[in-house]
């Protein structure tokens, strides 16, 4: 069996586009997981759930999923040389079963559908990155701005520019576009949230939101919610969905090192959650303005802009932070949408082009109705709470169990110089799946 899943790999890695080198490939990971979560989402989450003792969990969920699932994912996608639906078939086939697509189902509608939602907040980005260089940001009343722009509706034209400009990129493919988008803005991201980071240091009284970020308050770890939501967040900025990560690590050389590209991504995973923690929370702080840590989502378009407002040259500052975010959210819709336009291309054989037109279509008409920020806001946290955590859990009992212990670890094992150690299989076939399982299932209960 094993040797008929080489042979049809060798058939399709000749005809299938991939990435050029292990820098773009990591670059585009990199991209992937540097999202609105680590940017829009992270800051309020730190500040809803506990300050440090968030950051503190987070970081450990984030070593113990980036050394598991994101190996794991990368190397499955590779295996199998294709996305979600026909990875989980392949791997039920294996042992004889079938019904892997309709599983595969799972992570792959899940990653539409919050590219959906997605797309509605870059549409918002995208309008207020154009507000600020007009000046209509910092002019207006930021509550009244942002709510102009989030009811029924009400943002359509920046939602559609959002989705062109997405797909313009997707349309070239793997190597010429996504690749190339990511090896140019990604590190364009990082320098630009780093000077703004240091920025917000000089603002009066920063020194009270660093404190605030890193000064452990423990009680909030007997909190059970404060390990769920850590968890949560690791997985959606890691993209361990059982879907994006995959796709991508499908387009993978077997040449390269997964381990080394997993590390990576979850180093700069952290570092960006940090560098836009640094650039979010000493600058509430220094306006006084910590009761709107815990807004939610208004904090990056309600928050942020009034603090703009009253810094020096506010609306440069304004015209960096929403460019940056822009470059960090297109990264991540990017991956998101690709599992869905390789689908259509693997198993309808439809050109890139026509794939690309269809999920366009689909995901224009789906997301003018959720354009609302209530809604968009509900459709997120739902599917980050139950479908990213369950597409990963799938993905993870595919390859590590369905496919076997040899297979998984001569699979992770391709490309890398090292011997993986034993540490492989307790980290992942009992520590990242034990430990998803109880905390899906626990959250589930929780929440009934
Ligand atoms: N990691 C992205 C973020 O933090 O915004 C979101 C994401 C991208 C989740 C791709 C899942 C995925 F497959």
């Amino acid at each position: 069996m094993n040797k008929n899943i080489s042979k049809s790999q060798e058939k399709t890695q000749n005809t299938r586009d991939v990435f050029n080198s292990k820098i773009g490939f990591t670059l585009a990971c990199i991209g992937s997981a540097v999202g609105l979560g680590n940017i829009w989402l992270f800051p309020y989450r730190v500040g809803k759930s506990g300050g440090s003792a968030f950051l503190i969990l987070y970081v450990v969920f984030l070593l113990l999923l980036g050394f598991s699932g994101v190996i794991g994912e990368m190397a499955f996608g590779r295996a199998m040389r294709t996305g979600p639906l026909g990875a989980f078939k392949k791997a039920l086939e294996m042992r004889g079963m079938k019904n892997g697509e309709f599983l595969g189902m799972i992570p792959l509608i899940g990653c539409l559908l919050i590219a959906i939602g997605y797309s509605v907040v870059v549409g918002w980005v995208i309008k207020y990155l154009i507000g600020s260089i007009t000046g209509s940001v910092l002019n207006e009343n930021p509550c009244l701005y942002f709510q102009k722009i989030t009811g029924d509706f009400s943002s359509i034209p920046w939602h559609l520019i959002a989705l062109a400009s997405t797909f313009a990129i997707m349309v070239l493919g793997i190597s010429n576009g996504i690749e190339k988008l990511n090896k140019i803005v990604m590190p364009l991201f990082f320098l630009l949230f780093a000077f703004l980071a240091v920025l917000m240091f000089f603002t009066p009284n920063s020194y009270k939101g660093y404190e605030y970020l890193f000064y452990p308050e423990w009680s909030s770890l007997l909190n059970f919610k404060t390990w769920i939501d850590a968890l949560g967040q690791a997985f959606f900025s890691l993209s361990l969905a059982g879907s994006g990560t995959i796709i991508y690590g499908s387009y993978l050389s077997d040449k390269e090192d997964v381990v080394s590209c997993a590390k990576s991504v979850t180093i700069f995973s952290f570092v960006s959650a940090i560098l836009s923690a640094a650039v979010v929370i000493p600058a509430v702080f220094s306006f006084s303005l910590e009761n709107e840590l815990q807004s939610g989502p208004p904090l990056m378009f309600i928050t942020m802009p009034t603090i703009f407002k009253s810094l020096p040259m506010g609306n440069y500052i304004s015209i960096i932070f929403f460019a940056s975010v822009w470059f960090a959210a297109v990264t991540s819709l990017v991956n998101l949408f690709e599992a869905p336009i390789e689908m259509l291309q693997t198993k309808f054989n439809f050109s890139r082009g026509l794939s690309v037109c269809i999920i366009a279509f689909i995901s224009t008409v789906v997301g003018v109705f959720i354009e609302n920020a209530e809604i968009v806001g509900i459709w997120m946290d739902t599917l980050s709470d139950y479908i990213v955590p369950l597409g990963a859990l799938l993905a993870g009992i595919m390859f590590f169990w369905v496919c076997g212990k040899e297979f998984a670890r001569e699979k992770v094992q391709l490309g890398r110089k090292k011997k993986l150690g034993k540490w492989f299989e307790i980290m992942t076939r009992y520590v990242f799946i034990i430990l998803v399982f109880i905390v899906y299932i626990v959250n589930i209960i929780i929440k009934v």
